[in-house]
């Protein structure tokens, strides 16, 4: 089954690659989305992917970030 998203068609068995970086930027998610804010409410960034692609470290890499954050 062929299906439209705007102006472009997918076709059974088209190769497709999604870009999580740049979902990340939809203004439709995100107020101001190219603005940091560590306290983004709600923040459903899709940054370590989603359901069960989720990422495994994702608990671990947050640790890690947090604590090079507070080292700066
Ligand atoms: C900022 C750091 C990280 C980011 C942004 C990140 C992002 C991601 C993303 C987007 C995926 C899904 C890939 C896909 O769709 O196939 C993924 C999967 C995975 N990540 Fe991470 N990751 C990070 C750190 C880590 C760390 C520190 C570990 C382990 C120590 C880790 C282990 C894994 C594993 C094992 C998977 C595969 C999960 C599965 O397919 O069931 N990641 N990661």
């Amino acid at each position: 089954m062929d299906i439209e998203i705007g102006d472009v068609t997918l076709r059974r068995g088209d190769l497709i690659m999604l870009d999580f970086a740049l979902a990340n930027f939809d203004k439709r998610a995100f107020d101001d989305p190219a603005r940091i804010d560590f306290g983004r409410a709600p923040n459903p960034h899709v940054t370590f992917a989603h359901g069960p692609w989720h990422c495994l470290g994702a608990q671990l890499a947050r640790i890690e970030l947090q604590e090079s954050f507070r080292r700066c």
